[in-house]
């Protein structure tokens, strides 16, 4: 399959990298988000690399339910030192894996800071040598432990629905983002839309507003359609259809996976806007 093949390549071009973060994010609720992070961790794994889902909604967690697992621990257990990291992570299928945050980054923020170090240099350290890939799953909203998460990664996806309110919100949560974090790029996927043209017509309507009022620059990834055999899968917890994974797999094609050098890593970006915002 050629699209097989061209995520294989983005793989082998960025072999001297070390992992990349993606985040997805969005203004308002109920657009996807948790269904698109897990057809995404299946869809990369498949073709580039280890990928660990991290369920970034810190406490409000719905990936495991999507899934139909319970992980006995979430991340708070690791950190409080009741059980190794790799207890804490949840195997969904081959390079495919899962870890529930619970309350346990927030937790972080107050621990001395020599701990406090030595833990991030831990999950860095485990994080780096599993695995290629980072996927968090964010709660909707400006919250600042979100805004700290998406403006730490290296890839910030945005998800939307064609519903005004859903298009308004996107735009807001880019504006806190670009003002307050100086995030610069951001990607686009429009959910639930009926047709590609309606998906873009969203994606013009956001970018519009971003270039005359923001400094931000937002990349369309592209469009998934409403799929009502969604919903049959998700109520099967395998919430997984060909139709999406697909549209899916053509938007992440988009997306240059290749990841720049930064200066710090991604833990050390997301403890200290932690700790400012506490
Ligand atoms: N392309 C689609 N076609 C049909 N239904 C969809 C599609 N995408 C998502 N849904 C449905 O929309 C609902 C919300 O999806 P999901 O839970 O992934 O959204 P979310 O953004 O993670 O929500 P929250 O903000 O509450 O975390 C689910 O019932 C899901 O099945
Ligand atoms: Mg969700």
């Amino acid at each position: 399959m050629m699209e097989t093949q061209a995520l294989h390549l983005l793989k082998a071009e960025g072999k001297e990298q070390r992992t990349g973060y993606i985040s997805v994010a969005s203004g308002k609720g109920g657009v996807g988000k948790t269904l698109i992070t897990i057809n995404m961790g299946r869809i990369i794994s498949k073709n580039s690399g280890k990928v660990l889902i991290v369920d970034g909604d810190l406490g409000l967690s719905n990936v495991h339910i999507m899934l139909g697992i319970t992980p006995p621990k979430n991340l708070y257990h690791y950190f409080v030192g009741e059980v190794p990291l790799e207890e804490v992570v949840v195997p969904i299928e081959e390079n495919l894996a899962f870890i529930s945050s619970g309350s346990g980054v927030k937790e972080l923020v107050n621990l001395p800071a020599s701990q406090l170090r030595n833990l991030i240099y831990r999950l860095q350290e485990y994080a780096e040598t599993n695995y290629q890939w980072v996927l968090f799953d964010t709660p909707p909203g400006i919250h600042s432990d979100t805004t700290a998460l998406v403006s730490s990664s290296h890839f910030p996806i945005i998800i939307t629905t064609p519903e005004p309110t859903a298009i308004a919100d996107a735009y807001g949560l880019i504006k806190v983002l670009n003002q307050e974090e100086k995030v610069k790029e951001f990607y686009l996927i429009v959910n639930k839309v009926q047709n590609q043209e309606e998906g873009l017509r969203v994606f013009e309507s956001i970018r519009i507003v971003c270039e005359k009022f923001t400094s931000a620059e937002v990349k369309y990834l592209g469009s998934i359609k409403y799929n009502p055999k969604m919903i049959r899968s998700i109520v099967n917890q395998n919430p997984f259809e060909e139709g999406f994974t697909k549209e899916l797999t053509n938007a992440l094609l988009r997306l240059p996976l290749n990841i720049k050098p930064q200066a710090t890593s991604f833990w050390e970006r997301l403890i200290s806007k932690l700790r400012r915002g506490s």
